[in-house]
């Protein structure tokens, strides 16, 4: 056997990677917690540590009055079994955070023996942030942290020419598209951080309907979990750390845990109850040792399965889109994303046989992925073919049962309000043994198959197979004993004309080999391709149309990748257009005259600059007397969209006596009153009271009257300085039988006299 050039390569590409310490986080939304008692976290961080997780990272949203509850319970339950937190500033929950507020907190909290440290600095994170990337310049000299941001939203490149940060986290978890999840997010930050330190993101899934927050979207999850994994374990480049998105974000459904919620949001159903994720950490152990140590020992085996409860066209989407225009990608109808099966993957220590039963009827399984020697994690899936009931997958030896799921979860074409729930059923069972069976190690291992994007499957499927998979273009799927090489046939190749230079290392490895397509290589050299466009990219909206109102709307933001599929029409696709400088307008809100929807097209062309009817900009608020630290203009603006049922029941709650006499006027009763008191302060608002409230006429002569008193008015403004709603939006226009016009004005009115 002649010496493998991919081998040699390989090999130079893992040698000077010294990793210092590899570790695992998971995303924690801190938010969550409201009603969580210390108990509750020493569970939590009981089921983390049990997964082999290193810690977790505190997303924590500014003037939460949830993270100043909850974080010393956090800190003293992490303090008392050795378990380890850091922050991870979220700028975009609630706006950004201040430069003071950052460093009082990781001051006071880098002092716990359970924060987090890297190389003797207190690890800090964030979630989005970039336009305030300045201040981590004080905040570095003040607090000595180490700073690994995530400002996916600029790029591996941008995020890192502001120069602020010591390393970046990206949070491109997830597959555009109906594609599987791949490593080029990944390549394009090792490329452009050049050896500093990367925090790689996994996620199992992604599902989330709460149109409270303008969200209702999916992206692929289905195999996503195990081929993630497998893409971390075997790469060809080693992050440093890896976090998992995330280990609650129950709106979201990317969580590992049996959750509660969504409270919030309006979200039209309950999309999370009695649908249990916990079932993904059950062989978290066992590929956290491998990713990390290259080795692991399989000791009990497993089986996890998981499933949708209702077929991808059973009932309405819900408006629910596969992908989304808010991040000005291809949207897709769902059911073009989602794949009707049965999942699963088995932690196994010798082959065995699967089997799924739907309802009872048995469907023979097979293995998609089995890893070297049939020792490690299996993975595979059937298609449901239409059957319903509940699920079982069974792992079978010679015929005899060896483990299978508990079969508690099940697949039905009724759907609970009529909507299709795109969430995952997650299932497990134990119990098999082959004994305790140590696989070979990865780094004797070497690709024997892989893929890529775009114009770059055909070749990464045939370079991958002899262990050239260089991860700047190809995904490697399979690792095994090195396959013999054909022989060489001697031609030097280049790319085609006009062809991404990244094909470079492709042609030349193959076309030496006697695979060498015409369309991408070429046996002279050629001027390779020049533009700014990335050939691994997903392609956008480039042209699109629509009937009725909204035409003018739709051809002019499907031009620019925002092209809302219940709205309008792609036309054609492309690389994105990026938008001119002077298309980057500060406008916060805009909405149809009548109400209409309109998928976010008012808010895309109006704020560029272009706002046709039926759009309309509500008024700006006139600025307010004077507020130390922040600009009244946009508390005015903010008042507007939070002034809502939720602040009243504050109002209610919060009983000063002022409060209290300038709403006896009212026509309200002291004894709901009391009610909503009592109710608030012991459960806190959840959006079914609010949505109770807003047919209210209790509520509605109060709003009436607020807007009628200067005295009202200004003490609104002072509670929501005083106490800032997060996330809470529901907005004075969305209260029945107000005229958004009409309350707009008296709304101003009332507060230019409030702040006289
Ligand atoms: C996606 O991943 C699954 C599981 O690893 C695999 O069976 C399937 O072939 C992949 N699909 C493509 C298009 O690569």
């Amino acid at each position: 056997m002649r010496l493998l050039a991919g081998v040699l390569a390989w090999a130079l590409a893992f040698a000077p990677v010294v990793v210092q310490a590899k570790s695992v986080f998971a995303h924690f939304m801190v938010g969550n917690t409201k009603s969580f008692v210390l108990n509750d976290w020493v569970q939590e961080i009981a089921y983390a540590k049990a997964a082999r997780i290193d810690a977790f990272a505190l997303n924590i949203a500014y003037d939460d009055y949830v993270t100043q509850l909850q974080l010393p319970l956090a800190f003293s339950a992490a303090e008392a079994v050795g378990f380890k937190l850091f922050f991870s500033f979220d700028y975009a929950g609630n706006g950004p955070w201040p430069k003071s507020e950052v460093i009082s907190m990781i001051s006071y909290y880098a002092a716990s023996s359970a924060y987090f440290q890297y190389n003797g600095k207190p690890f800090v994170s964030t979630f989005e942030g970039p336009e305030r990337s300045e201040d981590w310049t004080d905040i570095k000299a003040s607090t000595g942290c180490f700073f690994i941001p995530d400002w996916s939203s600029l790029g591996a490149k941008d995020a890192w020419a502001l120069g602020t940060a010591d390393g970046l986290f990206s949070w491109e978890g997830w597959p555009n598209g109906p594609n599987n999840v791949s490593t080029y997010g990944d390549a394009s930050y090792f490329m452009y951080l050049d050896g500093a330190p990367y925090m790689a993101p996994i996620s199992p899934w992604f599902y989330t309907n709460m149109p409270g927050y303008n969200k209702n979207w999916l992206w692929r999850g289905d195999d996503m979990w195990f081929d993630r994994w497998q893409q971390l374990i075997v790469g060809e480049l080693q992050p440093e750390f890896v976090q998992i998105i995330s280990w609650n974000d129950y709106g979201e459904r990317q969580d590992l845990r049996y959750p509660f919620g969504p409270e919030y949001g309006k979200a039209p159903y309950n999309y999370v109850k009695n649908m249990p994720h916990d079932g993904w950490r059950q062989f978290l152990p066992f590929v956290i040792e491998l990713w990390k140590t290259g080795t692991a020992t399989v000791e009990t085996e497993g089986i996890t399965a998981w499933f949708r409860p209702n077929p991808a066209t059973a009932c309405s989407d819900g408006g629910t889109t596969g992908n989304t225009a808010t991040q000005l990608q291809l949207e897709f109808q769902p059911q073009e994303i989602v794949q009707d099966k049965v999942f699963y993957s088995a932690l196994l220590g010798s082959d065995a046989t699967v089997t799924v039963f739907i309802g009872g009827r048995s469907i023979p399984g097979d293995w998609s992925n089995k890893p070297y020697g049939n020792v490690g994690v299996f993975h595979g899936s059937v298609n449901t073919g239409g059957a319903g009931g509940n699920v079982i997958v069974r792992i079978t030896r010679g015929g005899s049962t060896v483990m299978e799921t508990s079969g508690k979860g099940a697949i039905s074409a009724g759907c609970a309000n009529g909507l299709t729930n795109f969430n995952a059923y997650v299932d497990a069972g134990t119990g098999g043994s082959s004994g305790k069976k140590t696989p070979k190690a990865i780094k004797d291992l070497v690709p024997i198959a892989g893929t890529g994007v775009n114009e770059f499957v055909k070749l990464c499927e045939f370079t991958c197979k002899y262990a050239y998979c260089p991860e700047a273009a190809c995904t490697a799927t399979k690792f095994g004993d090195a396959i013999e090489l054909p022989d060489p046939t001697g031609v030097i190749a280049y790319p085609a004309e006009g062809k991404s230079a990244a094909f470079g290392g492709l042609c030349r490895f193959a076309c030496n080999l006697g695979y060498c397509p015409e369309d991408l290589c070429s046996l002279v050299e050629k001027p390779t391709y020049e533009g700014d466009v990335s050939p691994f990219v997903q392609p956008a909206c480039t042209s699109g149309t629509a009937t009725g109102d909204l035409q003018g709307l739709c051809s002019y933001a499907c031009n620019w990748g925002f092209c809302p599929i219940h709205a309008c029409t792609c036309l054609s696709t492309g690389p994105l257009h990026l938008p001119t400088p002077e298309q980057e307008g500060d406008i916060k809100t805009a909405v149809t005259t009548d109400g209409s929807p309109d998928y976010g097209l008012c808010l895309f062309a109006c704020s560029r600059g272009y706002c046709p009817k039926p759009c309309f900009v509500p008024p700006k608020l006139p600025v307010l007397s004077p507020d130390p630290g922040n600009d009244g203009d946009s508390i005015g603006y903010t008042l507007l969209s939070v002034l809502s049922d939720y602040t009243l029941v504050r109002m209610w709650a919060s009983a000063s006596d002022e409060v209290e006499d300038a709403l006896a006027e009212q026509t309200c009763s002291v004894g709901k009153r009391a009610t909503y008191r009592r109710h608030a302060s012991r459960h806190g608002v959840t959006t079914r009271d609010l949505e109770k409230r807003a047919s209210d006429p209790c509520l509605h002569s109060t709003v009436a009257a607020l807007l009628g008193s200067p005295k009202l008015v200004s003490m609104l403004v002072g509670l929501y300085r005083g106490n800032p709603i997060p996330g809470v939006a529901l907005g004075v226009s969305q209260l029945p039988g107000y005229a958004t016009s009409v309350m707009t004005n008296t709304f101003i009115n009332g507060l230019s006299t409030a702040s006289n």
